[in-house]
């Protein structure tokens, strides 16, 4: 039985390293060495070769390296092989760090203070108690529900929507799509955090901006897929939206020449919200391989169907 791991080489190093202290029994290739490939019972990858099971025989779970699965071709992987998606604890810190970061950075106008500097001006602008803005957080997977106590920490009016009624410790819930109206009806600051499939793609269009307070912002850090980018520029440059924070585009890298690189009311930054830790991929991978061999429901198993 053996694991191999196809992704980024430099921190697949990293990932050998902790895998042999965690399970010092199981060989660790990382992709192209795969060793006996008869024997590779688990594939880490951020995206499997197109012949899965011609590679891999044997194969009996696919790990994805990364939070989304919606970059995968799902028609090389046989429903008889389980996805399992990254939920570990170092992609949730990366997270909640980068959305209070934006958060923060918004409610306290630092993109306007960093321009003020640079024309050398002392304005002072009226500083507001974050009980008087409404964040509202899209999507309540680990992702949502590890931000939202953050936030609530700082005094943020909090609220959170998702597909399936949830109950979260003063988070003011909305659920389904008869519900969406009224959650971003009470939100100025809201947090994209839904996995991408074909029922979210586009969600981030002119009619979700047009049901926002006017001057709310926007920040995405869930997938480029989600945002309609010309609905965002008009609403920026109508005044419906006061500021994006963009972490996610469609295509990445975003090419050179695209507004989002100089509007003055965006933030962009490529990709680096979060990221897989190998230390606590590596914990979580294991901790999987162990369930599975109880026979215990694996932590991240994908629901293809459903599409994360
Ligand atoms: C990165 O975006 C991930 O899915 O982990």
């Amino acid at each position: 039985m053996s694991f191999v791991y196809k992704a980024d080489p430099v921190r697949g190093a990293e990932w050998a390293e902790f895998f042999a202290r965690k399970m010092p029994d199981m060989p660790f290739h990382i992709w192209p060495d795969v060793g006996d490939a008869r024997d590779v019972r688990y594939l880490a990858a951020w995206q499997p070769p197109a012949n899965l099971m011609t590679d891999f025989p044997n194969l009996e779970v696919l790990f994805c390296t990364g939070a989304g699965i919606d970059h995968l071709d799902l028609s090389v992987v046989p429903d008889a092989i389980p996805i399992v998606r990254m939920v570990e604890t170092g992609i949730v810190s990366g997270m909640v760090e980068y959305v209070t970061l934006a958060v923060l950075s918004i409610h306290r106008d630092w993109k306007t203070y960093l321009e003020q500097q640079r024309e050398r001006d002392w304005t002072a602008h009226r500083v507001r108690p974050a009980s008087s803005r409404r964040v509202g957080v899209l999507g309540l997977g680990s992702l949502g529900r590890a931000v939202l106590p953050r936030l609530q920490s700082f005094g943020f009016s909090c609220a959170g929507w998702s597909r399936f009624p949830q109950q979260m410790d003063g988070v003011d819930c909305y659920a389904g799509a008869d519900e969406m109206g009224a959650f971003l009806k009470r939100t100025d600051i809201l947090i994209c955090l839904v996995p991408l499939t074909d029922s979210t793609r586009g969600i981030l269009d002119k009619r979700l901006f047009d049901a926002l307070p006017r001057g709310a912002a926007v920040i995405n850090v869930g997938r480029g897929g989600h945002l309609v980018q010309d609905d965002l520029l008009q609403a920026l440059n109508d005044g419906t939206l006061s500021y994006a924070v963009v972490d996610v585009c469609e295509p990445e890298p975003l090419p050179r020449h695209h507004p989002f690189w100089t509007h003055p009311k965006v933030t962009l930054t490529p990709h680096i919200a979060s990221m897989t830790q190998p230390e606590t991929a590596v914990e979580a991978v294991v901790a999987n391989i162990r369930r599975l061999k109880e026979g215990s429901p694996m932590i991240g198993l994908v629901d293809s169907a459903r599409g994360y």
